[in-house]
C-alpha cells in the first residue's frame, strides 16, 4: 500500500507561504493540507477562501482541504470554486452529512469525513460507501505541533478491517502529532495519508523527513 504525505501548511512560516510550498513539493509530498478553522467549531481561526485562491497560483499540487468549522455545508461551493481537490468536514459538525458528500461531490471534487479523536468510529460507518476518505484526528483539532493521541491507534485499525472486509476504495488519513516515529504506528494500524505539519515545516532536510514519513 502506498503512503501519501499531506503537508499542513498550518506548520509552516506562513509570512513566507508561497515558497514554503515550493520547499515541500521538492521534498516529495503528495498534497497540501488546508485547515480551516472559525472559532466555533474549533478554538482557533485560521484562514479561508481568498488564502486558498492565492496559493493555489502557486503549485498544481492536490489541495486537501479540512474543514473545522461548524456548518460546512454552506462553504462547500466556494471552498470549491477557490480550486480544493478533497473537502473534508467534521461529523460532528452542524450539517447533514449525506447532504454535505452530496454537495461536494457535485463539484466533481473527492468528499471525505473526519471524527475527532473521542468521536467513535460508529459514527460514520454507514456513510463510507459514499465517501472517498476518512479523517481520523489524533489530536483534538485547532492547534498544530501537538502530541499524538495513541488511543486513536485503534480506531485506524478497526476502520482498515471494514475498509479490507467491504473492499472498499477509500483512503484512511491522520491528522496530529505525525513524525518519523508515530508514522510507524499508524502505517502499521492501517493509515495510508499522513498529514504532516511541524515535522516537516521544521525539518531540516525536508527530503529526508518526507522519506521518513513514507518508509
Ligand atoms: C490540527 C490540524 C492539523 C495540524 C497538524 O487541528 O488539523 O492539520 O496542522 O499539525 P502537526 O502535524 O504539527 O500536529
Ligand atoms: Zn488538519
Amino acid at each position: 500500500m502506498n503512503t501519501y504525505i499531506s503537508a499542513s501548511i498550518l506548520g509552516s512560516d506562513l509570512s513566507n507561504l508561497s515558497s514554503e510550498i515550493k520547499k515541500v513539493e521538492k521534498s516529495g509530498i503528495d498534497m497540501i493540507h488546508f485547515d480551516v478553522m472559525d472559532g466555533v467549531f474549533v478554538p482557533n481561526i485560521s484562514f479561508g477562501v481568498p488564502v486558498l485562491e492565492s496559493i493555489k497560483k502557486c503549485t498544481n499540487l492536490i489541495f486537501d482541504v479540512h474543514l473545522m468549522i461548524i456548518e460546512p455545508f454552506k462553504f462547500i461551493k466556494p471552498f470549491a470554486e477557490a480550486g480544493a481537490d478533497i473537502i473534508t468536514f467534521h461529523a460532528e459538525a452542524n450539517s447533514n452529512i449525506i447532504e454535505t458528500i452530496d454537495l461536494i461531490h457535485s463539484f466533481g471534487i473527492k468528499a471525505g469525513l473526519s471524527i475527532k479523536p473521542n468521536t467513535p468510529l460508529d459514527t460514520i460507518v454507514s456513510y463510507l460507501e459514499k465517501l472517498d476518505m476518512v479523517l481520523i484526528m489524533t489530536v483534538e483539532p485547532g492547534f498544530g505541533g501537538q502530541g499524538f493521541i495513541e488511543a486513536t491507534l485503534e480506531k485506524i485499525s478497526e476502520l482498515r478491517k471494514i475498509v479490507t472486509e467491504k473492499s472498499l476504495k477509500l483512503d484512511i488519513q491522520v491528522d496530529g502529532g505525525i513524525n518519523d516515529k508515530t508514522a510507524e504506528l499508524v502505517k502499521n494500524a492501517g493509515a495510508n495519508n499522513l498529514v504532516s505539519g511541524s515535522y516537516l515545516f521544521n525539518a531540516v532536510d525536508t527530503v529526508m523527513a518526507v522519506s521518513l514519513l513514507k518508509n
